[in-house]
């Protein structure tokens, strides 16, 4: 191994050891090229279902959907429903099916309902589960119904505002499954943010496709060349976890180290514009952006009401973007989050539901707007008092998220179509990729249990 001579990037070298910023030791996954019929087949398809989604806990929401009593969500994994919802006795998640003859109790994606009707034969549940009438129950033999069958339960908890399901027996506790150290994701007020938009698209490839994507920052200068300007990605830092999580911090408001031009750029000069520095009278050079933006984003954290005390300056500025096993990733910013989940399709191994939910910390100044490369249309309401519909977008239609995730749905199938060949042997990863061999040791280890 001659691992001594692959460069390693490093956000701030003079963190602590035990910070959260610091870079992780080196977790050896080995060199081994990895099968590839995980992407098409159907029995691999299977075996997913059986040792990795009905076992593992998937992110089904957050909670602030769900402040008040009666609220619910549903969480769709696959051909199974989930309600989740907040009960006068907490959080509880059922299987989406009355327990009569199996009807779909609920079919819109968020509401209030403190009693679930059947829409077949009006059975009724309160939300805790317990079964509460039976239409005619007079017709039934007293045997049949005798356990008065309530709603059957899903394991549910949560952690930083993020709501998880499990549909395991015996499920390990959350907080040591997701894998991260303490205090990770609770840095980021996840629990004060609001969901302003919600979209979720189809794109034609296998889940482990779009999760291997959004997992490294090598195919930016190729896809996505307009993000050289203000993405320092070869000085992106890449940390392994326990049980498959792992984080890449990718500095943003610097230009790639791949291009030479250090004058302050367009897509700079708009960020320093984001938080109130005029570009125009910016003295400094492309190098500079970035620390600039940390001092301002500082000073008007104050002012503007919002907590971001438990950050370091770096994540000021930087996207830590952050996988939880199997399919979630969290792009973490000071302003808000992405939280995207990488959804496996119902029956076909070459197509996945991409699912993101865009949060924004709401802000006391009526005035303030998050960053404009957070994507957001315009017009978007980011006070946080409205939970909009979530988006959907066929497989045929532009995921409608901004140029970079069209490019990246549009190479997608290309990528899976190639896969596909005979003359492909399989993937061979570079450093710059280790967060996706790591999530491949991760998922073999999970199917062969
Ligand atoms: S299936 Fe629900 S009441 Fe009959
Ligand atoms: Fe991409």
């Amino acid at each position: 191994m001659n691992s001594q001579r692959i460069p390693v990037a490093v956000i701030n070298p003079d963190a602590p050891a035990d910070s959260l910023e610091a870079k992780q030791p080196d977790v050896d996954n080995g060199v081994d090229i990895f099968g590839k019929e995980g992407y098409f087949s159907k029995d691999y398809m299977a075996l997913e279902w059986d040792k990795l989604w009905t076992r593992s806990w998937l992110i089904a929401g957050v909670e602030s959907d769900i402040p008040n009593v009666g609220d619910y969500f549903l969480a769709n994994i696959r051909e199974e429903s989930i309600i989740v919802t907040r009960t006068e006795e907490g959080l509880k998640a059922f299987y989406n099916v009355c327990s009569h003859r199996g009807a779909r109790l609920l079919n819109q994606e968020h509401g209030n309902r403190n009693v679930f009707v059947c829409p077949f034969h009006s059975w009724s549940f309160k939300n805790t589960g317990e079964l509460r009438t039976i239409t005619d129950e007079a017709y039934f033999k007293p045997e049949v119904i005798a356990h008065r069958p309530g709603l059957k339960p899903v394991h549910v908890d949560t952690h930083a505002g993020i709501v998880f399901v499990n549909m395991g027996e015996n499920p390990p506790p959350l907080e040591k499954s997701i894998g991260l150290p303490e205090g990770y994701l609770e840095a980021y007020n996840i629990d004060k943010m609001r969901v302003v938009r919600h979209v979720r698209s189809e794109w034609g490839a296998n889940w482990k496709v779009g999760v291997e994507a959004f997992y490294e920052s090598y195919h930016l200068h190729q896809v996505h060349p307009e993000t050289r300007g203000v993405m320092g990605d070869l000085n992106v830092q890449y940390d392994l976890y326990p049980n498959g999580a792992s984080r890449m911090i990718v500095p943003l408001g610097e230009p790639s180290p791949r291009i030479r031009d250090k004058t302050v750029n367009e897509g700079l000069k708009m960020m320093l514009q984001d938080v109130g520095i005029d570009p125009e009278g910016f003295n400094g050079t492309a190098e500079d952006v970035r620390r600039a933006i940390q001092v301002a984003k500082r000073e008007r954290e104050k002012r503007l009401g919002l907590d971001y005390s438990r950050l370091t300056d770096g994540q000021l500025t930087d996207s830590w973007a952050t996988g939880i096993f199997p399919n979630a990733q969290i792009g973490c910013h000071p302003e808000g989050v992405f939280l995207m989940r990488f959804l496996p399709h119902e029956s076909d191994p070459e197509r996945f539901y991409y699912d993101t939910m865009t949060l924004i910390l709401p802000a006391d100044d009526p005035n303030y707007k998050p960053p404009d490369w957070m994507g957001l249309p315009e017009g978007t309401d980011c006070t946080g008092k409205v939970r909009p519909p979530v988006e959907y977008y066929s497989i045929d239609e532009d995921p409608q998220l901004g140029l970079v995730l069209s490019q990246d749905a549009a190479l997608l199938p290309v990528v899976q179509k190639g896969m596909r060949s005979r003359g492909f042997e399989g993937q061979l990863w570079s450093e710059q990729e280790q967060r996706l061999r790591h999530f491949h040791v991760e998922l073999e280890r999970r199917l062969k249990e």
